[in-house]
């Protein structure tokens, strides 16, 4: 019986504008997703009968990736869904890293790659920033030209991304959600019908990219000054794009007093934002205060693993 395990992400610096192929910055958090699978007589997730409106990621998974006997499926997870941390990808990943491992053994990118498959699918449109990075864990930084540490490069119509390992400096973060939780698919699609309709939206899309390749070298550089101040701009630019929300711009505006650079994180539209800080403490009191439900993560963690059947 394998019990694989996948973990959430936060993403420092590129969402939304990585569908369209610019660069993107994501780390691996201490929640992860955990799915216990086992033969059985019918597909079933968490004692249910499979129905693919409610467990869409696990039918396409299944119905695209799997050719054995019906699975069992019980699935735990500590990332809250529609929360902006990777709960599906996370879902896809450790599903199909079970799958993997009853074939005889994990292999990291076939499951990456599968599980982006199984993101588009189901949300239409996706980049694989998320799946990357469940599936690798550490950091992920994906860029248009192939660089140094390139894990896999990924294609899908006219856009290709170069999915590189990323070493995971001791930074801290705090994550803040909003208790909103926001499908990622609507989002992206209505960054897209922006885009296509005005340069405006393609001139911010652009600006994005330029800022996150910025970014990622003050990542290396351990220049967290000049990096919260990238993260608060990209914020403000997510914002222009339409996808922060009332609730995630004051959780915002109340983590930028004691951080570096404070920012939505995932799709948007609810689901979470991070700050990077070395006031942790005081960032989720802040948090809190506003309503926010805060969590300081632990990053430069595992990807998809198997566990220990007991554990
Ligand atoms: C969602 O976590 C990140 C987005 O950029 C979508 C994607 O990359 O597939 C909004």
């Amino acid at each position: 019986m394998p019990v694989v395990s996948a973990p959430g992400k936060i993403i420092l610096l590129g969402e939304h504008a990585v569908v369209f192929g610019k660069p993107a910055v994501a780390m691996g958090i201490d929640m992860r997703l955990t799915c216990r699978v086992t033969e059985g007589r019918h597909n079933m997730v968490n004692g249910q009968p499979l129905n693919g409106r409610y467990h869409a990621y696990v039918a396409a998974a299944i119905r695209d990736h799997w050719s054995g006997r019906p699975l069992d499926i019980a699935i735990e997870s500590k990332i809250p869904s529609g929360s902006g941390l990777g709960s599906s990808a996370a879902l896809a990943v450790a599903l199909l890293g079970a799958m993997s491992q009853m074939r005889g053994g994990i292999d990291e990118e076939g499951v990456a790659r599968a599980a982006f498959d199984v993101e588009s699918t189901v949300q239409g449109r996706a980049s694989p920033l998320d799946t990357s990075t469940s599936s690798h864990g550490q950091g992920i930084f994906v860029d248009s030209v192939p660089g140094n540490d390139l894990l896999w490069h990924v294609k899908r119509d006219s856009r290709q991304w170069y999915v590189h390992h990323c070493p995971v400096p001791d930074l801290t973060f705090v994550v803040g959600f909003t208790g909103i939780r926001a499908p990622t698919g609507p989002l992206v699609a209505k960054v897209k019908r922006y885009v296509d309709r005005t340069r405006f939206a393609r001139e911010v899309v652009d600006e994005i990219g330029e800022i996150t390749t910025e970014g990622a070298k003050r990542l290396q550089d351990h220049d967290v000054v000049a990096l919260g101040k990238l993260m608060t701009r990209d914020h403000n630019l997510l914002a222009i794009l339409g996808v922060s929300s009332p609730e995630l711009q004051r959780l915002v505006d109340a983590a930028i007093p004691f951080s570096y650079g404070a920012k939505l994180t995932g799709a948007g539209g609810g689901g979470s934002m991070i700050a990077l800080t070395d006031r942790p403490e005081k960032v989720s009191e802040a948090i809190a205060r506003r309503g926010g439900v805060p969590h300081i993560v632990r990053t430069g963690i595992d990807g998809v693993r198997a566990e220990a059947i007991d554990g």
